[in-house]
């Protein structure tokens, strides 16, 4: 059997991913240490983990050190990496919206948008026909319009929590976001017969969780 290397983001969406996989079938230890390994093996499966930021899983997978990968569809819009989305596994559900202070408008000559996802805003923001200036953060973006950086901000909302808790309101709803299975398009065609299994165990699991 191929051996299939497996980027996984760190944290809870490992430990998410890594339940399906049991569920869908896999032979893996229940409970896997979380330690600070960055890489784990399961030889009786034939499958090695390697453990990345979120924003790095696409880069994995497309320079092909990673045969497939478990990756947010926010990081899949922001960077269009070469690699083929495969399936939804319907987990880490949230939205990408823009916001801001309540009831102000933007700035009709030079709007300024604050985020880690520039490619996602100016594309948006294009779309409409808005003109803006992107200001790139890599975190706490709802203090842009706090603190008088930004008109509006175009970030991740999930429970909604921080955006009430900063006095901020959502504007527009911009897209919609889970985790996405994906996979290098070289493996896909070299591992198909391993990969095709893998993305349809997970595909049954995430229609019995539904
Ligand atoms: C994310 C996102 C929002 C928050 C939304 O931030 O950027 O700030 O979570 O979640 P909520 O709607 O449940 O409040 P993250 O925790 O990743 O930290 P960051 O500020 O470093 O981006």
């Amino acid at each position: 059997m191929s051996e299939l290397t497996i980027a996984m983001p760190k944290g809870r969406i490992f430990e998410e991913a890594y339940q399906m996989l049991i569920e869908a079938g896999f032979n893996l230890p229940a409970e896997v240490e979380m330690s600070r390994k960055l890489m784990i093996e399961i030889p009786e499966e034939h499958i090695r983990f390697i453990l990345a930021k979120p924003m790095d899983v696409p880069v994995y997978v497309e320079h092909g050190v990673a045969d497939i990968g478990i990756a947010g569809k926010d990081v899949l819009l922001e960077q269009q990496r070469e690699v083929h989305e495969l399936l939804d596994l319907k987990i880490s559900s949230c939205y990408i919206a823009s916001a801001g202070l309540p009831q102000t408008t933007m700035d009709e000559v030079a709007p300024r948008i604050a985020t880690k996802y520039p490619h996602i805003a100016m594309k948006y923001y294009k779309g409409i026909g808005e003109q803006v200036e992107i200001i790139e953060l890599n975190g706490s973006i709802e203090l842009a319009p706090m603190i008088g950086l930004a008109d509006r901000i175009v970030d991740i909302v999930s429970t909604g929590r921080t955006l009430k808790e900063n006095g901020l309101v959502e504007y527009e709803h911009i897209a919609d976001i889970s985790s996405r299975l994906i996979a290098n398009p070289v493996s896909y065609r070299m591992k198909a017969s391993r990969i095709l299994d893998l993305a349809a165990r997970l595909k049954q699991t995430v229609k019995e969780n539904d």
